[in-house]
């Protein structure tokens, strides 16, 4: 890694403070030709233009100029076509040639994508016992698409247990085994008009702008957060949503991950509770990604859901979203739900989840799995956060001593590192020449770009890997 980052000198960064996102309408009259141009006077304007700068170079990997517009595809399809080719380019590269010890030892190593690599042993000794292949008729039918009841129940019982939730959380509020992506496309697509926007506090986990702005097809506002980390806070909501009351945008909704991903920051009870008070002042809803709240690996930091709050501000417009995939090291059974007491937003959500569905036996196998709580807290928990907080160690160690600079957080399975010394002019193209630099190295990395981070120069590391790729990938 040393070397290939020596091949760049220093440089400097830039931030930008304007209220950005991404409009879909907007991305298809700049990229394609088609939908409305851009806008006539003064914010109507800057808005057009700064929009405009971050569709062209929003992926780095496509300009509007190189775009070869399918004439098999809608404008829509056009566009989810060129976002694909460019997002998936690094995990194609991979998957064409990933590392392995003994078949493909000069191939690919993947510090990309967000997975946990460290309990595959402990996952496929428990997903293979007896009790959990059960294949009664009613698993091979048809399920309710909202979930069968037996696994509801008892992600009712573990939420209530493992968010220290004041009373017990309610089955019929659980809802419909989906991923998260699906979780957050279904109910963006189902509860805002398209007109209207949800803020996010960038950077974040690129995979929103997948299921919100591309599938959902509704606008995302960005709050910047500083290199620092620096949390979102009220304030810089309000401030934000004033702005696009300006510009004639509704902000219907924020979204909030915690634990952060990239940036692997937890938030305290006080800010929840801020954070959802304002929200309910405003009558914004509340998405609340916690699906690594079971993966903070350090004693000193302490993660609150917010199911765990004494009191909802606005039980009707809080949804909490959670799954197996990242807590229990299981990404290839993506396994997600939705909690919410909002009915509405639950029936709205069900009668898609015909398309979302996971199958009966790993319903089952799911249910089984949760309702292990001695297994989960006495065997699993303790080695997944022990063998986490090695390889954290391990990758931070390494990165102090080759004097790269990096946020300290004890949560999730990401550092986010901060390369911007070794970018000669501070823009994402170098970025870009970086990233590109690391994959043709054979390691793949996520650039600051991808999870739409204002400064040139930042990248994620997935640590949560066996030492030997790890140290291979140095
Ligand atoms: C914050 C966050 N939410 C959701 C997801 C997607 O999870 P799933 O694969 O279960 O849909 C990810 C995956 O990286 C994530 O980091």
């Amino acid at each position: 890694m040393l070397s290939i980052l020596k091949q760049s000198h220093s440089g400097s960064s830039s931030s930008v403070a304007m209220p950005q996102g991404l409009d879909f309408s907007q991305a298809l009259s700049e990229i394609t030709g088609m939908g409305r141009g851009g806008g006539g006077g003064d914010l109507q304007e800057m808005r057009a233009r700064t929009l405009s700068k971050r569709r062209v170079d929003m992926h780095g990997f496509c300009s509007p100029s190189d775009f070869q517009r399918s004439p098999y595809l809608s404008a829509r399809g056009n566009i989810v076509s060129i976002f694909r080719g460019s997002t998936e380019e690094g995990y194609k590269a991979y998957h064409a040639d990933k590392y392995d010890e003994d078949k493909n030892p000069n191939g690919i190593i993947n510090f990309g994508t967000s997975e946990n690599k460290l309990c595959f042993d402990l996952m496929s000794k428990r997903l293979t016992q007896t009790d959990m292949n059960l294949m009664e008729p009613p698993l091979l039918q048809y399920p309710d698409w909202t979930g069968h009841m037996f696994l509801r129940e008892e992600v009712a019982r573990f939420l209530t247990y493992y968010c220290k939730a004041p009373a017990p959380l309610k089955a019929e509020n659980v809802g419909n085994p989906l991923s998260i992506g699906d979780c957050d496309l279904l109910i963006t697509n189902l509860v805002f008009l398209v007109p209207e926007a949800v803020l996010i506090a960038t950077p974040f986990y690129g995979g929103i702008t997948q299921s919100v702005f591309l599938y959902g097809n509704v606008k995302l506002v960005y709050a910047y957060l500083d290199s620092k980390g620096l949390k979102i806070c009220p304030m810089m909501c309000a401030f934000l949503i004033l702005c696009c009351v300006l510009q004639g945008v509704t902000v219907r909704a924020l979204i909030l991950l915690n634990p952060q991903n990239p940036l692997g920051d937890i938030y305290s009870l006080s800010e929840l509770r801020d954070y959802l008070e304002f929200a309910k002042r405003h009558e914004l809803h509340v998405i609340v990604d916690e699906i690594y709240m079971l993966s903070v690996f350090d004693e000193s930091a302490t993660f609150h859901s917010v199911l765990g709050m004494d009191r909802l501000p606005d039980p009707q417009r809080t949804h909490v979203m959670w799954g197996i995939t990242k807590d229990f090291a299981v990404s290839g059974i993506r396994f997600g739900t939705l909690y919410t007491e909002n009915q509405d937003v639950a029936n709205a959500v069900a009668s898609l989840c015909y398309f979302h569905g996971v199958c009966g036996s790993v319903q089952h196998k799911v249910a089984q799995l949760l309702r292990d709580r001695d297994w989960i807290n006495q065997v699993y928990l303790r080695a997944n956060h022990a063998r986490l907080k090695a390889a954290h160690t391990y990758v931070t160690d390494e990165l102090k001593t080759l004097g790269v600079p990096f946020l300290n957080r004890n949560a999730g399975f990401f550092v986010w590192i901060d390369f911007r010394k070794y970018l000669k002019t501070g823009t994402f193209e170098e970025e870009m020449l970086l990233w590109k630099r690391f994959l043709d190295n054979k390691v793949l990395l996520s650039c600051g770009k991808a999870f739409e981070c204002s400064e040139p120069g930042w990248f994620r590391i997935i640590f949560a890997d066996k030492t030997h790729r790890l140290q291979l990938g140095q």
